[in-house]
């Protein structure tokens, strides 16, 4: 079906700004008005980017059932504020892309790991992911950088920021889980502090 066209009559005598929807969410050439627009590099990267933090919020939401199900509940309540700070992380990558002036294009999202062996191993598989996030964060500033993008550059600076904090939080409970070993008491307490994360 043809999409629909409308146009918009403006207080300015003689202006008409015609807008017209088109159906694969492209903006119309025929608008007269457009913000500078992005390097299609980078505004590819970012909606990559999108897709990565939703994958991070995918493949915490799968530990944190995992942990439920072992009836680890801290655990299993600190993944899910990290699920949703990862869902958070990816509409600021989305609402840039549309404060920018683009439409964003969404990637597919792989189906997360399940079935994990200890919550050493959840806990290094966390850490191994926010590693490969920094170094997607890391790739996507060189770029913004090489393609002279510099709102896009002041926009991830919180991203670098936010990066060191993921993996030194993600580090310290690796840490901890290694020197507890096979002491049930010593996991069941950092259970119970983990369980006190409210966000
Ligand atoms: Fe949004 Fe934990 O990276």
């Amino acid at each position: 079906m043809e999409p629909p066209a409308s146009s918009l009559r403006v207080a300015r005598a003689g202006t008409m700004i015609k807008v017209v929807f088109v159906t694969n969410g492209e903006r119309s050439a025929v608008s007269e008005v457009a913000q500078t627009p992005m390097k299609g590099a980078v505004r590819e990267a970012m909606e990559e980017q999108i897709g990565h933090e939703f994958s991070a919020a995918y493949l915490y939401l799968s530990m944190s059932g995992s942990f439920e199900a072992a009836n680890l509940t801290g655990f299993a309540r600190w993944m899910r504020a990290q699920a949703s700070e990862e869902q958070v992380h990816a509409l600021k990558f989305f609402d840039f892309l549309l404060d920018r002036g683009e439409s964003a294009r969404l990637p597919a999202i792989e189906e997360p790991s399940y079935g994990f062996r200890s919550p050493l191993d959840t806990f290094e598989q966390a850490l191994e992911h926010e590693k490969r996030v920094t170094r997607f964060i890391h790739d996507l500033y060189d770029l913004a950088v090489s393609e002279h993008d510099y709102p896009a550059q002041v926009f991830l600076n919180w991203f670098v920021s936010e990066q060191v904090e993921e993996e030194k939080s993600a580090t310290e409970i690796v840490e901890r889980l290694r020197m507890a070993g096979e002491d049930t008491a010593a996991l069941l307490m950092l259970d119970k502090e983990l369980g006190e994360r409210q966000q």
